[in-house]
């Protein structure tokens, strides 16, 4: 009878512990970027890669990036002015310089606003964290290319970035 319920209090405790870990993560940790939450965004910037963080790129980024969708990264990736007005409007409030700001500062280290970035792969602190990634694994048929997060990252889409 006793061996059962110390057990039980024991699993109790290590599920505690573990959401304690987790909630911990959710709160302020830097590896946790809040993911794409509204459906437009999803859908129109989901379509070819994983729908990027907002909180990863200052809003001027965001900005400079809609304001030139036809020339993206050699791609089209031309919307309706109207849809690219909100989904504007969703980036550039929830960017690392604003709302989504206890989670962006980290990876915004070193980088001025105003030069609106383009590329998360090309902040000084992205690039840091990556830099004992081989060679190899870039070219990986799996990854191919460094905006690949979720081939690394299993959990990117819910926006968890361990290793
Ligand atoms: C038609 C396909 C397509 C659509 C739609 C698209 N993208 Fe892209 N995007 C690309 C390509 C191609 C790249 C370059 C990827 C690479 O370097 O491997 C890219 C790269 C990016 C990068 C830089 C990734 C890095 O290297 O850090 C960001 C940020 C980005 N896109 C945001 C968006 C946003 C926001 C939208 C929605 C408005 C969007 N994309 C819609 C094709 C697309
Ligand atoms: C080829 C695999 C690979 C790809 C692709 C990749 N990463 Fe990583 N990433 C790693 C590894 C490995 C680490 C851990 C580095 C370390 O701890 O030394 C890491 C670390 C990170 C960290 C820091 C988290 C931590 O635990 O310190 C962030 C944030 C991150 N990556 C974001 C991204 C984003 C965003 C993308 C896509 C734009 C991306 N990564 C693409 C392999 C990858």
């Amino acid at each position: 009878m006793r061996i059962p319920t110390r057990a039980l209090a024991l699993g109790l405790l290590a599920l505690a512990f573990s959401a304690l870990v987790l909630g911990r993560a959710q709160a302020g940790g830097s590896h946790y970027f809040a993911p794409v939450a509204d459906s437009t965004v999803k859908e129109e910037c989901g379509s070819c890669h994983l729908a990027f963080a907002p909180s990863m790129l200052p809003a001027s980024s965001w900005k400079r990036m809609l304001a030139d969708l036809k020339n993206h990264f050699g791609d089209d990736a031309s919307l309706d002015p109207t849809v690219a007005a909100k989904i504007t409007e969703y980036l550039v409030s929830n960017a690392a310089d604003t709302g989504g700001r206890r989670y962006g500062d980290k990876l915004l280290r070193g980088v001025s606003a105003t030069n609106a970035p383009l590329r998360i792969t090309e902040l000084p602190k992205w690039v840091k964290e990556h830099r004992k990634v081989p060679d190899w694994e870039w070219r990986h048929k799996n990854v191919r290319t460094k905006a690949n997060c979720a081939a690394c990252h299993t959990d990117a889409e819910r926006g968890y970035y361990e290793d």
